[in-house]
């Protein structure tokens, strides 16, 4: 794509002259638009940069270790992978508010990269993926006054005493001009159409509140879900899909016995851009054969339902 290849020249020259002998920290967050920017900002400064890729445990099922691969293996990204899974799901166990959750999340993210960025011996500038929808609609991301992960450590809500100037080489594009460049790139083509995902994870799909036991469980059925959905050949045309796990018990029979456990939900949606978005209409065959997998492969589902909200008056999250 001839536009994107001249957007990369430039956007690695703006780099270089920004940034000089500087160093350079990336929070890498497994997202198109920060692998993005990494990758950029890789290529203008080299060793310069360093990534970093908290591992809050609330991720999809694999989904550190696939990015540490793809960029250490592939691209020989200086990439480091932190593990604060126990660190994260320990402070949130129980808190069932939503906003409280981000906040939470929000704050042990900028924690533990302020102490990674510390062993670096510090930076002076911190690469970003900020889009040009964020730069616009910072506040507001998840229906109402809420405050996201994304207002959180985009668009200036680095606490002052990093001392860092941003680096932000995706400023002035919109999504679908992002996913070119990371195909100008060289990005995987399986990757760079990956469906969002939002900052605070699993945690914004166990409404009541987290715990370890309904983060496995909610990993396993989401990871059959997206399996049966690529297996239908549908995954490039839905926007978003995932499950939720709900703080409700039914009863059921399997066997000769009883059994009560929770229930699952499943979202999936069509959309152009996250701000208005229509349910997915799959067939009843599909939706029975997602059901029939997930209550048989996973421990403490027994039922499983299907979201026909759209967007509005629902948001995409349930939280
Ligand atoms: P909603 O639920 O507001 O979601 O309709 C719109 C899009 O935003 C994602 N989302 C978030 N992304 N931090 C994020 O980085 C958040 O706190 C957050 N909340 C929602 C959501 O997955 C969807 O793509």
């Amino acid at each position: 794509d001839w536009t994107m290849a001249a957007y990369r020249d430039e956007a690695v020259a703006t780099i270089r002259r920004q940034v000089g002998s500087g160093k350079v920290i990336c929070a890498l967050s497994g997202g198109v638009d920060s692998s993005v920017a990494a990758m950029l900002i890789h290529e203008a400064v080299g060793d310069q940069l360093t990534c970093i890729l908290v591992d809050h445990g609330l991720m999809r099922k694999n989904e550190a270790a696939q990015v540490v691969e793809m960029f250490r293996e592939h691209y020989n990204l200086p990439l480091i992978l932190v593990d604060a899974a126990d660190r994260f799901v320990s402070t949130l166990e129980g808190e069932p508010d939503p906003e409280i959750k981000r906040k939470t999340i929000g704050r042990l993210f900028i924690e533990v990269f302020e102490e990674e960025a510390r062993k670096l011996g510090g930076a002076d500038f911190l690469g970003q993926g900020t889009l040009y929808p964020d730069v616009i609609e910072s506040v507001s991301f998840s229906g109402g006054p809420s405050v996201t992960i994304k207002s959180h450590h985009n668009v200036g809500g680095l606490p002052d005493r990093m001392n860092m100037q941003l680096v932000e080489p995706l400023r002035e594009l919109f999504k679908d001009e992002v996913r070119a460049l990371g195909r100008e790139l060289g990005l995987p083509e399986s990757f760079i159409g990956r469906h969002p995902f939002p900052g605070p994870g699993l945690a914004i799909r166990c409404p009541g509140g987290v715990t370890r036991e309904k983060l496995a469980i909610l990993r396993e059925a989401d990871a059959i879900y997206l399996d049966e959905i690529r297996n239908a050949g549908l995954y490039d045309a839905i926007w978003q899909a995932f499950a939720v796990l709900l703080p409700v018990q039914t009863v059921g029979v399997m066997g000769d016995g009883r059994t009560y456990e929770n229930v699952l939900a499943l979202r999936a949606v069509t959309s152009i851009d996250g701000m208005t978005a229509d349910f997915y209409p799959y067939d009843m065959s599909f939706l029975g054969k997602v059901a029939t997998r997930i209550i048989n492969e996973v421990k403490g589902v027994n039922r499983v339902v299907y979201d026909v909200t759209s967007k509005p008056p629902g948001t995409i999250e349930w939280e």
